[in-house]
């Protein structure tokens, strides 16, 4: 079955443990996807907290960096927390209610990886050469 949510290389950051996380937000949203509008709502928590979890570990990767832009990057985190947390407490048990959450999420994670994650790992990067 094709994945919703398909990972892609593009996606990497290079360090391990922030990609393997973000691979299973990729996942837990697959699971929403194929599970029925009337099951998803533990799983949709579940996302929620896993999104929580993530957002924590990486703030402290980036703070054993001293990040210069960490103050900044919180804010996105604590904004998407948020939206989640709104879109989780309206959820209604309908296909449209499931497939909203999903688009919402999908196109901020996707975006937030490609433009802010990965300016952290190019940061990263910098300090190697
Ligand atoms: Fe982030
Ligand atoms: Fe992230």
């Amino acid at each position: 079955m094709s994945q919703y949510f398909e990972w892609k290389s593009d996606y990497e950051t290079g360090d391990s443990t922030v990609d393997e996380q973000h691979q299973y937000l990729f996942k837990l949203a697959n699971r929403i996807k194929s599970s029925g509008a009337s099951e998803c709502k533990p799983i949709i928590m579940e996302l929620y907290q896993y999104t929580r979890v993530h957002f924590k570990a990486e703030e402290e990767i980036m703070a054993e960096f001293k990040y210069p832009a960490l103050d900044d990057h919180k804010k996105l985190h604590v904004n998407l927390i948020s939206t989640l947390n709104n879109l989780s407490d309206n959820y209604v048990e309908t296909k449209n209610s499931r497939d909203d959450l999903l688009a919402i999420f999908g196109n901020w994670i996707i975006n937030h990886i490609l433009n802010e994650d990965l300016r952290f790992a190019n940061f990263v990067a910098s300090l190697e050469d």
